[in-house]
């Protein structure tokens, strides 16, 4: 298993561009097996999930291609060639849960999906309990068998029908994909209330709608979506990664750096850009003629405010970005209070970043964040995707070398990372287990 080896201390500067987005690019691609024709994604990012993905449609019978090396942008091109298959296998879906997002697109297309229920994973439990009441709702028949969900739509189609997709925490994201994508082949009209409103599912809606499909109210609590009988093919380009957006503005504040960030959806980070302001970062916009594709600078504030944040779905501050917020807040000048109202169990960060001098005290789903003169680098084990850039972002700053094992996780979602932050000035190198 790789690991990084980061001095720590080295101001990062320069210009990054940002990837298109894993979280929107999952649903975009399941969404292929809902289309008669080729569906063809531009700025698909080069990620471990993104493969796994592939290898699912393979298995469901879609032929994906990607664009030539050095094409711009590149672009991966999806067409069923084979639609007989319905099974999304558990050594595929338990290398990644969001597999679970073909569920919908297979019951609604094909009238039938047999997919392996996602475990649980180092940030909580993750049920799929909302997906399945959701596709309940158009009809669908549920059963569980063998840990496989089985699914099937009587007579092979599913019914227009309003369902409510509330959970504990807020809405699915997945859910709501899962449920929108499902009900736009259904017989008639549905409403789901209490949607998720991130931007992942907006794009979503976006390729639906170039396809055929007639979906209203995506980002707000409602999506309306009538039926219709066909989706012919599109193209797209996924939206910007927001939450890789939100990891590089950090990596400018905690290295007291100085970055200009390319294809940044700002329109989508109000709230992360309220806590960086309140931390004392300004991100300043060079060119918002696009605030989906924005250009900014980040600068760090010499002095780092201490600051309150709390979770939420979106419009809220993204859960995806408390871990790396963390980070940089083990460096403000005072007391500040992070909660966690989504995966109130996400924290495995807590730990590793105690062992590299940051005072943390966790109570439940809220940590108190004391900030520290310094960080200090020490070997440190990656736990999930955004567990692992909070400790590559610590390592980044720290005095002395930050070793950061199992960065297969961060490979998960961050495309080449290493390779773009030693472009800006970071000294970090990928140590394979077998060199
Ligand atoms: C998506 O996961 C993202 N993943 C996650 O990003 C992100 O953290 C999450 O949304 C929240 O924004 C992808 O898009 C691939 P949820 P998803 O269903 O859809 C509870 C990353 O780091 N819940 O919105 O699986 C659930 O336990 C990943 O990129 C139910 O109770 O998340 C959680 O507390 C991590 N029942 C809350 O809702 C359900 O049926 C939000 O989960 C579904 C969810």
């Amino acid at each position: 298993m790789d690991s990084f080896h980061i001095n720590g201390g080295r101001r990062l500067e320069g210009t990054i561009r940002v990837n298109g987005s894993k979280n929107a690019a999952l649903p975009l691609m399941a969404a292929s097996l809902l289309a008669d024709d080729q569906v063809r994604l531009m700025d698909v990012p080069d990620l471990a999930d993104i493969r796994s993905m592939r290898r699912l449609l393979d298995e469901l019978g879609v032929e994906v291609s990607s664009s030539e090396p050095g094409d711009e942008p590149a672009s991966l091109t999806m067409k069923v060639v084979d639609d007989t298959a319905s099974h999304a296998r558990y050594e595929i879906v338990r290398t990644m849960r969001a597999s679970i997002c073909v569920l919908g697109p297979l019951l609604a297309k094909r009238g039938r999906a047999r997919v392996s229920m996602p475990g649980g994973c180092a940030i909580g439990e993750r049920p799929v309990d909302l997906h399945l009441r959701g596709l309940e709702a158009l009809g669908a028949s549920i059963e569980l068998e063998s840990g496989d969900v089985v699914a099937e739509a009587p007579g092979g189609r599913l019914r227009g029908a309003t369902v409510f997709l509330g959970g504990a925490f807020g809405s699915t994201v997945l859910g709501t994909a899962n449920v929108m994508s499902a009900a736009v082949l259904a017989e008639g009209t549905s409403v789901i209330e209490s949607a998720a409103c991130e931007p992942e599912v907006v794009d979503l809606a976006r390729l639906l709608n170039a396809m055929g499909a007639r979906i209203s109210g995506a980002g707000t609590p409602r999506i309306v979506i009538e039926g219709v009988d066909r989706l012919g093919g599109a193209e797209h380009t996924v939206m910007p990664d927001r939450i890789e957006a939100g990891t590089f503005m950090c990596a400018a504040a905690i290295t007291n750096g100085s970055l200009t960030i390319e294809n940044t959806p700002v329109d989508c980070m109000i709230a992360v850009l309220d806590r960086l302001a309140a931390l004392g970062i300004e991100v300043e916009l060079l060119d918002a003629s696009d605030p989906l594709r924005a250009t900014c600078r980040v600068a760090s504030g010499r002095v780092l405010h201490p600051i309150r944040v709390t979770t939420q779905p979106h419009p809220g501050f993204p859960t995806d970005l408390q871990a790396q917020l963390m980070a940089l807040l083990c460096l403000a000048d005072g007391n500040s209070i992070v909660t966690e109202k989504v995966f109130p169990e996400r924290f495995l960060h807590v730990a590793e970043l105690s062992r590299m001098g940051a005072q943390l005290h966790r109570q439940g789903a809220t940590v108190v964040v004391t900030g520290v003169r310094e960080l200090r680098g020490a070997p440190v084990m990656a736990s999930d995707l955004r567990a692992s850039a909070s400790l590559v972002l610590a390592g980044l700053a720290a005095r002395g070398t930050t070793i950061v094992n199992r960065v297969y996780h961060l490979d998960r979602g961050y495309e080449r990372l290493e390779e773009r932050l030693v472009r800006l000035g970071a000294d970090i190198r990928r140590v394979s287990d077998s060199a």
